[in-house]
């Protein structure tokens, strides 16, 4: 499948499911203390989601066990809820969750720190959400997709960090993963040319070490090779001829 135009009213529906994630993010924030398990973030989110008629679109998806991902300290992505897994003072703790509403998708990440956190953590997590949106001064049409790409990745390099390889932003729609791939570390080429009604997640993942990571024995959890702490943050966009538009922002 290519690229995807939303029309006006597939667009109504992502703003609300947009509006809908962006309300869960916000009230899983006011968990984030210390002695709180991961597995608790989740329940709680479940609760939001279907409280709102959405789904859940990460239960289930490729065989994945929970509602959200929940990925702590050297845990880059898809850390998976436990009840042993208990949230300590000085932690950092990206929360990824995706919803589906009326049959279109939203797709947002946050990333928080636990209690009091070191200044050097603070300062990943405020420069990975600073990519995010040094990236989408790009995002719009007339401009080209690595334009987005290279945009975060020069920004985060020039704090000395790395911008994770293997996992990338995506188009969004219908489905949780469309076309195009949106990398977040410096391309070769421009890539494609952006056009008004995309609808593109947005997702920089950046490891205050080296890029490299791993996946653990239960299949999902990705960690950094070198143990260094890592951060996410992402939002569902819509490209415009002018900004763009955050659907999962309030
Ligand atoms: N938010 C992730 C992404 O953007 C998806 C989580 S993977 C899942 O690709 F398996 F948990 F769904
Ligand atoms: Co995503």
């Amino acid at each position: 499948m290519s690229v995807t135009i939303k029309s006006e009213k597939e667009i109504s529906i992502m703003r609300d499911a947009g509006k809908i994630l962006a309300q869960v993010h916000e009230e899983l924030k006011e968990m984030i203390v210390p002695g709180i398990t991961t597995l608790d973030i989740n329940k709680k989110a479940e609760e939001l989601i279907r409280a709102n008629k959405c789904i859940p679109s990460f239960l289930n998806y490729n065989g994945y066990p929970a509602s959200i991902c929940t990925s702590v300290n050297d845990e880059v992505v898809h850390g998976i809820p436990s009840k042993s897994r208990i949230l300590q003072e000085g932690d950092i703790i990206s929360l990824d969750a995706g919803v589906i509403y009326q049959g279109y998708q939203s797709d947002a990440a946050r990333t928080w720190g636990v209690g009091n956190i070191t200044s050097q953590a603070q300062k990943l997590i405020d420069v990975t959400k600073q990519s995010f949106f040094e990236g989408i001064k790009y995002a719009k049409e007339g401009c080209y997709l690595y334009d987005i790409s290279n945009a975060i990745d020069d920004y985060i390099t020039s704090f000395g960090y790395s911008s994770v390889r293997d996992l990338v932003g995506h188009g969004i729609g219908t489905q949780m993963h469309e076309e195009p791939q949106i990398p977040n570390f410096r391309q070769k080429r421009r890539g494609m040319k952006l056009q008004a009604g995309m609808t593109l997640a947005i997702e920089p993942m950046i490891n205050i070490g080296r890029y490299d990571v791993c996946v653990l024995d239960d299949d999902w959890t990705v960690v950094t090779e070198d143990g260094s702490l890592s951060a996410h943050y992402e939002n569902t966009v819509l490209i415009t001829k002018g900004e763009p538009e955050m659907l999962s922002m309030l």
